[in-house]
């Protein structure tokens, strides 16, 4: 009994560290300076997620939270991450530079 308990738990925790190593987050909001509304994102690695809804060609802060963890990310001008692409890791003001991302990102990827 104390032996199929004990795998259990080592079960679950194993579960758990894949979960967490295979899923990035992602943090956006739909004003600079991450001003709400505000969402967190999850993807794969390597999957291509779309910013549906509400969410499509209206962000205009966006970071990468998985940084610290070796992830690295890219956002897309398009759905199923086709167009062009950005790769500034942590930017509080799409809006600012050329401004070329602001509202226009649909879809992103990380690994
Ligand atoms: C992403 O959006 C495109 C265009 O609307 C759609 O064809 C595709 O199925 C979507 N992908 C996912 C994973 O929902």
């Amino acid at each position: 009994m104390f032996n199929l308990k004990s795998l259990t738990v080592f079960a679950a925790l194993a579960v758990l560290s894949v979960t967490a190593q295979d899923r990035n987050a992602i943090y956006a909001c739909k004003n600079p300076w991450w001003d709400g509304p505000c969402r967190t994102f999850y993807g794969g690695r390597n999957e291509c997620v779309n910013f549906s809804g509400s969410w499509n060609d209206a962000i205009s802060s966006i970071r990468n939270s998985g940084g610290g963890n070796g992830w690295h990310c890219q956002w897309w001008e398009h759905a199923n991450c086709k167009g062009l692409v950005y790769q500034n890791q942590d930017d509080a003001n799409l809006h600012d530079g050329n401004g070329r991302f602001a509202d226009r990102l649909s879809s992103f990827r990380c690994r």
